[in-house]
């Protein structure tokens, strides 16, 4: 079951318990009071503890997001986390990123390959208490395994796997099944769930370290 870390909560948002967090709004997100809606159709995490996945964030301070474009779901987990790396290798999305970052001093944005981790291996620390990948490109798997290097001994990965960016022709399960294969040279997986309704041919996974 989804154990909410201490900053995330479950509040009204029109007459529903939404997940939220506490900063500077984003996205146009709707508000209550400085809580924030985390809304779990634009963001993989957000689906993943929304559908109640065994992703237990609790004690997590220190992240690696992977894929973090112009900062949608990175920003509530800097809202709840403590020092919070974000790479993403595309321009202009990382513009937004950085005005993202202005308000939260502990968001750190580096424009950077996920797939070459030895380009930032001097920059971001190493024992880190969760790595979140969202990269949306082919070889999703390999990255993730590739970055488990940051990660503490028994640190958590929470990955969304798109199924179209490793093989559009193919069947998303088959390409689940072999992506889960693949991880686990580096990762137990704890818990593997399809994220619809909130985002089509998407995998959520949750692993430990090996
Ligand atoms: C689906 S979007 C991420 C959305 C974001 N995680 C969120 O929820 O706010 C995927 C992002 O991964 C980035 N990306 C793809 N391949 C990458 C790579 N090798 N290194 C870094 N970023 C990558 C893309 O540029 C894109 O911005």
């Amino acid at each position: 079951m989804t154990e909410l870390p201490d900053g995330v909560e479950r509040r009204n948002f029109d007459g529903q318990q939404r997940l939220s967090t506490q900063g500077t709004p984003v996205y146009g997100e709707p508000t209550d009071g400085d809580w924030r809606l985390w809304d779990a159709g634009r963001s993989k995490l957000g689906a993943m503890l929304e559908s109640g996945m065994a992703v237990d964030l609790s004690g997590v301070d220190s992240v690696l997001y992977l894929g973090a474009a112009s900062g949608t779901t990175v920003s509530h987990v800097a809202d709840f986390a403590g020092p919070t790396y974000a790479i993403e290798f595309a321009p202009r999305p990382v513009r937004d990123l950085i005005g993202v970052a202005e308000d939260r001093s502990n968001l750190f944005p580096l424009l950077k390959d996920a797939r070459k981790p030895e380009s930032y291996a001097h920059i971001v620390e190493s024992d880190l208490d969760l790595l979140v990948q969202d990269v949306a490109t082919r070889g999703q798997a390999a990255v993730a395994v590739d970055n488990a290097q940051f990660l503490a001994d028994d640190g958590l990965l929470c990955l969304a796997i798109k199924a179209r960016s490793e093989d559009v022709t193919a069947d998303p399960e088959t390409v689940f099944r072999r992506v889960r294969e693949e991880l686990a040279s580096a990762y137990e997986i704890v818990d593997s769930e399809r994220l619809e309704p909130f985002h089509a041919d998407h995998l959520g996974i949750v692993a430990r370290k090996r």
